[in-house]
């Protein structure tokens, strides 16, 4: 079993290989649409979201990431998957109503890490991982200040 609380840079699918059968207490993710997205919508055409999300045209990893769900998710426990990077407090409202504090949440495919900061901020425990570099590096920036300012009582 992988130590949690850890967002890993690594295929989810490799990943999830490394967690054991049934410890999950529900799974919140927003994986690749599957239609090649990327947005016209940033006067910086160099902005990350300008470019295609990874996987976002590999039906096979849904298909596998959901095989690998079923096994590590305990019995009766829920999974959501959406399209709503950012929206912070709809993933709030999910996570604490469908988890207790001391839960464990996952998410195969972290991005920018909107999963990860919900789970801090509600005091849940999280494992994730994100194979996009760069992604990786953003969220791991975005705890860190989090939890610099909830340290100084910003
Ligand atoms: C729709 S975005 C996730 C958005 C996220 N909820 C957020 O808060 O930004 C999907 C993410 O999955 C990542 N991804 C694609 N294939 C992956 C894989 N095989 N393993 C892990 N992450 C992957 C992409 O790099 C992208 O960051």
């Amino acid at each position: 079993m992988l130590e949690i609380n850890k967002i890993y840079n690594e295929d989810c699918i490799e990943g999830m290989k490394k967690l054991d059968d049934c410890c999950v207490d529900l799974v919140v993710t927003d994986p690749p649409y599957l239609i090649s997205y990327k947005t016209n919508y940033r006067n910086n055409k160099k902005h990350k979201f300008c470019s295609a999300i990874k996987n976002d045209d590999n039906f096979e990893l849904i298909s596998n990431y959901i095989k690998e769900l079923h096994r590590i998710m305990k019995n009766n426990t829920a999974g959501y998957m959406f399209c709503n990077a950012g929206k912070i407090d709809f993933f709030k409202q999910c996570i604490e109503k469908h988890s207790k504090k001391d839960g464990l949440i996952f998410d195969g495919f972290v991005g920018s890490g909107t999963t990860a900061l919900a789970c801090k901020e509600l005091n849940r425990n999280f494992i994730g991982f994100e194979l996009d570099k760069e992604y990786f590096e953003i969220t791991r920036k975005r705890i860190k200040e989090y939890l610099n300012q909830k340290r100084v009582g910003i």
